[in-house]
């Protein structure tokens, strides 16, 4: 039987504060309507003063490790996606490590934007059939609230704060069928985030906020996300009509309909959490999971199909038989 690597746990956190495009419109000038028409937001969640990306990790990890019926000192591998991380290092895998209390395991961030959970999963499949590793964490956590500018409307609107978790083990009965990535750094110019402590003369005025061509950044990720979801099928001998369920990463509700008009899917088999999380960059995906899996949506033996799309740019895949 060949290895691969099964979903065994999922977890989600979300922050209690909620800001409505309504507190946002006291800020810039917006209003509801519009930002519900353009992105399908109405309200995201923002951390408190005293929560950190890792503090919202833990809660998340805990709820998959818990979900596993498994022990934390049972995993090889933390793999944190971050674009937020709380310091540049130790990296904030390494907090959570401390935190679950692991003595025994490996643990690193990756940073690869939104696209950062699909990223973790591609490296612990990788690990996992490998043999390299058993049982390997993944979790996204993002405090987009503290890069933003809440003077800039263009986005402003977009992001919040959450953590999603996914458990993987060893299985030789189904899991993760094939994983996809990609990055081109030539639109670098496009979607960033300043670090002004290391600027260089070129950009030492920025300041470390998320800066967006939103209108071109779209554009560009309807036709890739298009193409990821081809090349998926194709790899896996698959006909739309396959897929079960399509978990997107939840940047803008437009972005997401052309994907699954795409698949030819109706949106109820698309799980949608924008409307109340809005864009939790590297934590949407495994998020939206987390919620359809415990809601009872997804099931065991389903074909579920991940996929994201995010700064660098990086976007990616995977298909996983629940
Ligand atoms: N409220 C009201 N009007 C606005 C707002 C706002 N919040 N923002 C922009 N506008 C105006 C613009 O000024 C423009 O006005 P003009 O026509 O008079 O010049 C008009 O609305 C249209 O602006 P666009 O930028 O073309 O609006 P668009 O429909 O593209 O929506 C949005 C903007 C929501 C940002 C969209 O482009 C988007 O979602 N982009 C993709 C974001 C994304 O996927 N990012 C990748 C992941 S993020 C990551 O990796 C960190």
């Amino acid at each position: 039987m060949k290895r691969c690597s099964k979903v065994i746990g999922t977890g989600g956190y979300l922050p209690e504060t909620v800001r409505t495009n309504e507190d946002i419109s006291k800020l810039v000038d917006t209003t509801d309507e519009w930002i519900v028409e353009r992105t399908g937001i109405k309200t995201r969640r923002i951390a408190g003063p005293e929560e950190s990306a890792a503090s919202m990790a833990e809660i998340a990890a805990l709820q998959a490790i818990e979900m596993s019926g498994t022990e934390a000192g049972e995993i090889d591998l933390i793999i944190v996606a971050t674009g937020s991380p709380d310091r540049v290092y130790p990296s904030t895998a390494c907090m959570l490590q401390h935190r679950l209390e692991i003595q025994n395991c490996v643990s690193f961030d990756i940073q690869a934007a939104c696209s950062g959970s699909i990223f973790a999963l591609s490296i612990a499949d990788q690990y996992i059939k490998s043999g390299a590793a058993d049982k390997v964490l993944i979790v996204g956590t993002e405090i987009c609230s503290r890069l933003i500018d809440w003077t800039d409307r263009g986005t402003c609107i977009l992001f919040g704060d959450g953590a999603g978790a996914v458990l993987l083990d060893s299985s030789d009965t189904f899991g993760i069928l094939s994983t996809h990535i990609h990055s081109d750094g030539a639109f670098e110019d496009l979607l960033y985030c300043p670090n002004p402590q290391v600027a260089t003369d070129s950009n030492i005025n920025e300041k470390g906020f998320i800066t967006m061509k939103g209108n071109e950044v779209f554009k560009v990720a309807v036709n890739t996300l298009g193409r990821i979801v081809d090349e998926t099928l194709a790899a896996n001998g698959l006909d739309k009509s396959d897929i079960d369920w399509l978990v997107p990463h939840q940047a803008n509700t437009r972005i997401i309909a052309a994907t699954a008009r795409k698949l030819k899917m109706s949106m109820d088999q698309v799980v949608l959490t924008l409307e109340n999380q809005g864009n939790t960059s590297s934590a949407s995906v495994l998020l939206a999971l987390n919620e359809a899996v415990r809601d009872g949506r997804i099931k065991r033996g389903q074909l579920i199909l991940l996929e994201a799309f995010g700064a660098g740019f990086t976007w990616g895949s995977a298909l996983i038989k629940y």
